[in-house]
């Protein structure tokens, strides 16, 4: 696999870089000589190991650590300051933070339940602040950035993380694949834009992931049966992302197997699942994530059977206002 454009000498941003997917990718991109701004809420214990080993500016690359709350879009524009102030040309984009279907901004607890922190009158729902509008407004921003402050000719990325939700349906989490679905139609719509202007949005759709996403919530970590549902890991993905990043051919198959297979085309607009092999989503007649190692959460009807007994309780989603 050639690498045509290495992320060597050039500058990401990475919101929720400070745990799981982020984080694998943040520290692949430091450990191939890229300055990565993190911008998050805070770091994990484990992310700010990776930010004090690439503190020094004497080093190949460097990590800046920037508190950042993502539904803010002030501090969204801040963040894009203090990476240009930092380390000047910006190239690559990562707007990867989210947080799943919590019961505080869930379609089964709507505003006004008591479990949920949005409110009746409030006009919007905070996943979606997070894990929607977040994305659409930081991929306005860096192509905003790019055209403004561009000094090399060379491309420009926008790298965004969809899902296995982006195809399949969960009646356990219907906001969360709202707004996977929502990231791939962007990511597709955006695609003409590399070759007109050099700037490359793509995306990554990973399988199920073993991150704090999941091990930290036993209400969760319930869907998983150990031993029938395999995990990828969060480097694995990390790695796709960078293959997207510095590539313009990437294999089927990651890990361990890597090397064979077919070679599929990057360019504007792709989607690439990431479970136990990596494949081109298309926007049609795609076979789906179905059936394939790193895809599969059993134990679903745990969580349904839990929304039917909500659904079955007195008034459901009557609001006092
Ligand atoms: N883990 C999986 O199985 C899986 C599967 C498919 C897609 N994904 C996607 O991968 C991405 C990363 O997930 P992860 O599993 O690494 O989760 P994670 O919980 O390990 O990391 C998410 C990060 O986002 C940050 N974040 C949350 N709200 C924020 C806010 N308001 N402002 C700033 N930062 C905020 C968190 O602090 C955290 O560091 C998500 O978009 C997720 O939907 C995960
Ligand atoms: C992020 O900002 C939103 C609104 O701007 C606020 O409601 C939320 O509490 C903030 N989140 C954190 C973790 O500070
Ligand atoms: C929000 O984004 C996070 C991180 O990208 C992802 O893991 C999660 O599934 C998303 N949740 C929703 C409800 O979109």
């Amino acid at each position: 696999m050639s690498i045509t454009q290495p992320v060597k000498g050039k500058t990401a941003i990475v919101t929720g870089a400070g745990s799981g997917i982020n984080l694998a990718f943040a520290t692949l991109l430091l450990a191939n000589g890229c300055n990565v701004l993190i911008a998050d809420l805070a770091l994990r214990p484990e992310a700010r190991v990776v930010v004090d080993k690439y503190s020094s500016r004497s080093g190949s690359a460097r990590a800046v650590f920037q508190k950042t709350n993502v539904t803010d879009w002030a501090q969204l524009e801040q963040m894009f300051a203090v990476a240009e102030r930092e380390f000047g040309e910006i190239d690559i984009v990562c707007p990867g933070a989210g947080v799943y279907e919590e019961h505080w901004s869930n379609f089964w607890r709507p505003p006004g339940s008591p479990e949920s922190r949005d409110t009746p009158l409030g006009g919007r729902y905070a996943l979606l602040d997070i894990n929607l509008t977040h994305p659409i407004r930081v991929t306005q921003l860096a192509i905003s950035h790019f055209l403004r402050h561009r000094k090399s000719s060379s491309r420009k990325h926008i790298i965004h993380i969809s899902s296995i939700a982006g195809q399949n349906p969960a009646l356990a989490a219907p906001i969360y694949v709202a707004t996977k679905h929502g990231i791939s139609g962007l990511v597709r719509s955006l695609g003409k834009l590399d070759g007109q202007f050099g700037i490359r949005v793509t995306a990554v759709a990973p399988g199920v992931i073993k991150t704090p996403l999941w091990t930290e919530h036993p209400e969760k970590l319930k869907m998983i049966k150990e031993g029938q549902d395999e995990w990828v890991t969060a480097e694995e993905v990390g790695e796709v992302m960078l293959a997207l990043i510095q590539q313009d051919e990437v294999n089927e198959v990651i890990g361990d197997h890597g090397g064979q297979g077919p070679l599929f085309p990057v360019q504007g607009g792709t989607i690439l699942e990431v479970s136990k092999t990596v494949r081109v989503v298309n926007a049609f007649n795609d076979p789906g994530p179905a059936g394939r190692a790193g895809n599969t959460v059993t134990d679903m009807k745990a969580v349904e059977n839990e929304i039917y007994s909500l659904l079955s309780g007195d008034g459901w989603g009557k609001a006092k206002l």
